[in-house]
């Protein structure tokens, strides 16, 4: 029970700003041999505020270096979530001789006298590599005065109809729209009337293709994000749809909602723009903090952090397109297997359990028995985060795992329905103030904050009856 304790609980592998606060990934795109990661950002306080975009660079996406602030706020408001685009082939006519990166972004403005807030697309380019940046003379691109809440941009280039597609959303629906520039927008269609999860806003949306497995056939995936509600336990949270999209109109395969991940602390999550092609991953970050409490964790200075790098896929999984999801390769550089677990028994009373001597780790259990079975973080002698598993169901518990006392909300259990009731698989990466679950080969994730006094100092499973089957443990 020796292990450091973490000040402020601040992260070794996950990125978060050196100080004040953030929110929603922006902007995410490799360029140059570097990828980017901006992000909403208010640097005069640890609590929300006037958004700027704040920026990383990383060449491995798990060492950041954070940069001077990209984007600030102007006469027409402050700097919303967007996306940002490499312009290869300076369709936009603000390059001369190379591709620059070009920056789609809302502007907020606050309503005067009780008026509502208005909200804007606008775009800002930078030929040096994202240092620094020109808000383009005739902001903002795109505006509609019948709606209130519309914003996020998330821009892409539609090879097949070689002109760019924006999904953005709109109050409880998301809105496609085309331009053969950036400057230029055509209004295409409009999608998310009964389908899928009303209880909230309808907050930054992405739209990709991706190859359905084991097969070779394409499918388009829609996140979208849903604002927290009160009216509903969960808070903000993400959801996604498959289907097929012509350049112009999303059609779902499915009405019902389907998560994109099961704990409370994955937000506002979208993916890299220009992966070259010889990569052809998609790669996902997404903000790990629930609106319900966001403002409140207990962290001081700085305020929240991002997921691990993930690597997206779709699976057909009993007839359904899933996305699955598992930390980027890139992660495994940080960590070495320092223990193999095999057919080991588990039995009444005799819990197996394993010292960590490192301040993160990452391990992996294939567990199988009729009876539940539970594993534990241990942080100290009475703070706890407890997983169980019984009849399919796996559940969080972090009600023991530390400072709770922020939100009456954290202590409530999370819990996924996993695709099997007898076997589990489950990959853990657990930081300083956090836990990322990745659910039989990343089926499902569930990602959560912690906020122990101590780095989990063992880790132990029990149950009547139970096998490991399998598993390692790799530290740093
Ligand atoms: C999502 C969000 C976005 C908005 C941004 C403001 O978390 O509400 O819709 O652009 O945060 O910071």
């Amino acid at each position: 029970m020796e292990l450091q304790h973490v000040p402020h609980y601040r992260p070794h592998l996950h990125f978060a700003p050196s100080k004040n606060w953030m929110n929603d990934p922006n902007g995410m795109v490799y360029f140059a041999g570097e990828y980017h990661l901006f992000f909403q950002h208010n640097p005069y306080d640890s609590i929300w505020g006037p958004m700027h975009w704040g920026h990383a660079v990383s060449t491995n996406l798990i060492e950041w270096e954070e940069l001077d602030i990209a984007l600030y706020p102007d006469e027409l408001g402050t700097v919303f979530s967007g996306s940002c685009v490499v312009d290869w082939e300076n369709t936009s006519g603000l390059f001369t001789n190379k591709p620059g990166l070009v920056a789609i972004f809302t502007h907020h403005k606050d309503g005067q006298d009780g008026q509502p807030p208005k909200q804007s697309q606008s775009i800002a380019y930078s030929t040096d590599k994202g240092r620094t940046w020109i808000k383009y003379e005739n902001n903002p691109i795109l505006t509609d005065d019948t709606k209130i809440d519309f914003r996020d941009p998330k821009v892409f280039w539609n090879e097949t109809d070689a002109r760019w597609v924006m999904v953005v959303a709109a109050g409880q629906s998301v809105s496609f729209y085309s331009s053969p520039n950036l400057l230029d927008w055509q209004f295409e269609s409009e999608f998310g009337e009964g389908s899928g999860s009303h209880e909230g806003v309808w907050e930054c949306p992405d739209l990709f293709k991706m190859a359905v497995e084991p097969t070779k056939e394409e499918k388009w995936v829609l996140l979208v994000s849903i604002g927290d509600n009160p009216r509903y336990e969960k808070g903000s949270r993400t959801q996604y749809f498959t289907g097929s999209f012509d350049g112009s109109i999303f059609v779902p395969d499915h009405t019902h909602v389907k998560w994109l991940d099961h704990g409370k602390d994955n937000y506002a999550g979208v993916s890299f723009s220009d992966i070259p092609k010889q990569d052809g991953r998609r790669i996902y970050i997404g903000w790990m903090s629930n609106w319900r409490y966001a403002n409140h964790v207990p962290t001081g200075h700085w305020r929240s952090q991002m997921t691990i790098p993930r690597e997206l896929s779709l699976k057909n999984i009993n007839g359904e397109s899933l996305v699955r999801q598992q930390p980027v390769r890139e992660f495994d550089d940080y960590v070495k297997k320092v223990t193999d677990f095999h057919k080991q028994r588990i039995e009444k009373d005799q819990a197996f359990t394993h010292d960590i001597k490192k301040p993160f780790f990452e391990a992996e259990f294939t567990v199988s028995g009729a009876n539940p079975f539970t594993i534990t973080l241990h942080h100290t002698d009475i703070q706890h985060t407890v997983m169980t598993f019984a009849e399919g169901v796996l559940q969080v518990d972090r009600s023991q795992s530390g400072d709770v006392s922020f939100s009456e909300n954290f202590s409530h259990i999370q819990e996924v329905v996993t695709s099997r009731a007898d076997k589990l698989k489950l990959r853990m990466i657990v930081d300083s103030s956090s836990l990322e679950l990745f659910i039989n080969d990343g089926e499902q994730a569930l990602t959560c904050l912690l906020y122990p006094d101590n780095a989990c100092t063992s880790i132990s499973i029990s149950s009547n009856d139970a096998i490991v089957h399998d598993g390692y443990l790799s530290t740093p």
